[in-house]
């Protein structure tokens, strides 16, 4: 058993390894490299422009990568397409969130399970009997994962209708509906206040405690030093610093790459 445990460990659930993504011209990642370990709420930062939301991308295989490969739990993904690293158990939040407002807080869930059941929330709404079992179970479930998010009160309720921070918790209790095994999280405190900023903050370390790996993009520092185990600092696509938050806030480096945008 503890050998299994230590075999495990020395997998990195997600690795990078000098990948580039080019826009005409314009590298907005340029031979990246860093590993992440499973159970850890890692964040990217870097200023505006830095490559955040494109690694985001390039990882959850929308964008090409243009060098490099990326492997998750030890295996290539490169090249696969976005739906597909999905089902494996990535899955993000997105920085405008992209809920369904026309729908009910539960349907959005029910969507978000899609990726990983065998005839999906749409073949459901047919009606043939092994799937009307199958939306059942998914309904079940859906519930379930509103009522760990404090969202169950609000199933029935349009997803326009919420607040903006009831709004967030419902794009991640969505993507923790496909139980992934690396929640990305594109700037869940954006446009909150330093209350509910908190709660967020909150929020994240209660998953990370069940064990969710995190990678977080975000953009307020008070909330990325006060919850994240490690930090990769981004600057022009490229890694300028990488560790603990405390060394990080003392890097020269990197205090000169924010100072200086
Ligand atoms: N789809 C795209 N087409 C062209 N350039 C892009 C695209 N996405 C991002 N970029 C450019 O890549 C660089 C990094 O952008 P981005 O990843 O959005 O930065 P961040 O999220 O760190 O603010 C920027 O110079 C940006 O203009
Ligand atoms: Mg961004």
């Amino acid at each position: 058993m503890t050998q299994r445990v230590s075999e495990e460990k020395a997998v990195a659930v997600l690795e990078a390894r000098k990948i580039t993504v080019r826009f005409e011209g314009l590298e907005a990642l340029s031979r990246l490299s860093f590993s992440i370990d499973p159970g850890r709420i890692v964040s990217i930062i870097g200023p505006n422009g830095a490559g955040k939301t494109t690694l985001l991308n390039a990882i959850t295989g929308v964008y090409p990568l243009h060098a490099g490969e990326i492997l998750f739990q030890g295996k290539p993904i490169s090249g696969l397409k976005p739906f597909q690293i999905a089902a494996l158990g990535i899955t993000r939040s997105f920085q405008q969130a992209q809920l369904f407002m026309n729908m009910t807080v539960l349907e959005n869930v029910m969507v978000g399970m899609h990726p990983r059941t065998t005839s999906g929330f749409i073949k459901g709404m047919l009606r043939l009997p092994s799937e009307r079992k199958e939306e059942a179970m998914i309904r079940e479930k859906s519930q379930s994962i509103l009522g760990e998010f404090g969202l169950l009160s609000k199933a029935g309720d349009m997803a326009g209708h919420i607040c903006i921070l009831d709004q967030r918790r419902l794009e991640i209790a969505r993507a923790m509906a496909c139980r992934p095994e690396i929640l990305l999280l594109d700037e869940p405190a954006a446009g909150l206040t330093i209350r509910e900023m908190e709660e967020m903050g909150h929020l994240i370390l209660g998953l990370r405690e069940k064990g969710q790996t995190i990678i977080l993009v975000e953009h307020n520092m008070r909330l990325v030093m006060a919850i994240s185990d490690n930090l990769i600092v981004l600057h022009h696509g490229t890694k300028i610093g990488e560790g603990l938050p405390g060394d990080i806030q003392k890097n020269q480096r990197v205090i000169e790459a924010y100072l200086g945008k």
